[in-house]
């Protein structure tokens, strides 16, 4: 069982969470995700790692209440139980493992979308205890809808806040924010690492692959159990076949079929709603 030590409401049905899991904590590393069961017959569900608190022993992860299973996880409070918190699964982002020389010489950005700002999180964290300035892009609807902001405004170079309705920062997409960046205001970037939905990765890849620039982006929104078991989160990367729970969850956005997978994503999701939403409720 695993203790909740900490719950804020980020957003209207977004929440953070602080689950006491000291393992997890001591191994997680950016790009990786957990899998959550909120009772005994709770189903499985993917959540990519917020932040982790090596001397607390916990792990941060944000939720947004959508579906059944994590409708019912927003209504558990600090003190109570997750029957399980299995992690960190996943490989983790290619750049740990990269020179840390040549790291150092290289300008990242970082693109958010909504709750894409949580795994976003800990990868620009990563950077600055290394001595690394990276630029972000929190892109959200609304204003309301902008999570987690003064943290990151702690650990990025330079923030930069994009909403669709012009209700906070920049007003417009973040293809539009990206392109102003480097069109108008001459920035360079050696890759950038694009994290929210499936249809604004799609776009950020291509823009960026008509800028010329690196993205990785990351599949977690089509993993279902992320087991390896379900097959709902393949995808064609390139040639190959792989599973983003296995395999990734981060792969080159400028070799994924987004198409295929936006379809599947589509597939899964009038199926929940034929069940009347009631996805294993
Ligand atoms: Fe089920 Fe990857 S999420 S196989």
């Amino acid at each position: 069982m695993y203790k909740i030590v900490d719950k804020k409401n980020l957003a209207p049905n977004i929440f953070s969470m602080d689950i006491l899991a000291p393992r997890v904590a001591q191994s997680a590393q950016p790009g990786q995700f957990v899998i959550v069961i909120a009772d005994e017959k709770g189903e499985r569900v993917p959540l990519t790692i917020c932040d982790y608190d090596t001397e607390k022993g916990t792990v941060t992860i944000v939720v947004q209440s959508t579906g059944c299973s994590t409708k019912k996880m927003a209504e558990y409070n600090v003190g109570d139980y997750f029957e399980d918190f299995v992690g960190p699964l996943g490989q983790p982002s290619e750049y740990v493992n990269e020179d840390l020389n040549e790291l150092k010489k290289k300008k990242v950005l970082f693109v958010a979308g909504g709750v894409g700002t949580a795994p976003v999180y800990p990868q620009a964290r990563w950077f600055h205890e290394r001595g690394i300035d990276v630029d972000v892009i929190i892109g959200a609807k609304t204003k309301e809808l902008v999570i987690l902001e003064e943290k990151m405004s702690k650990v990025a170079g330079n923030l930069y806040v994009a909403t669709d309705d012009g209700s906070y920062g920049f007003k417009g997409m973040v293809t539009n924010l990206i392109e102003d960046l480097v069109k108008n205001q001459g920035k360079k970037y050696d890759f950038i690492v694009c994290i929210g939905p499936m249809i604004m990765m799609k776009f950020v890849c291509k823009l960026t692959k008509e800028l010329g620039i690196k993205t990785i982006v990351s599949l977690n929104p089509i993993m279902v159990d992320g087991t390896g078991m379900c097959g709902a989160c393949r995808v064609s990367v390139g040639n190959e076949t792989k599973f983003a729970c296995v395999d990734g969850p981060e792969f080159d956005g400028h070799l994924v079929n987004f198409d295929e997978a936006l379809r599947r994503q589509t597939q899964y999701k009038s199926e929940e709603s034929e069940k009347g939403g009631q996805h294993v409720c």
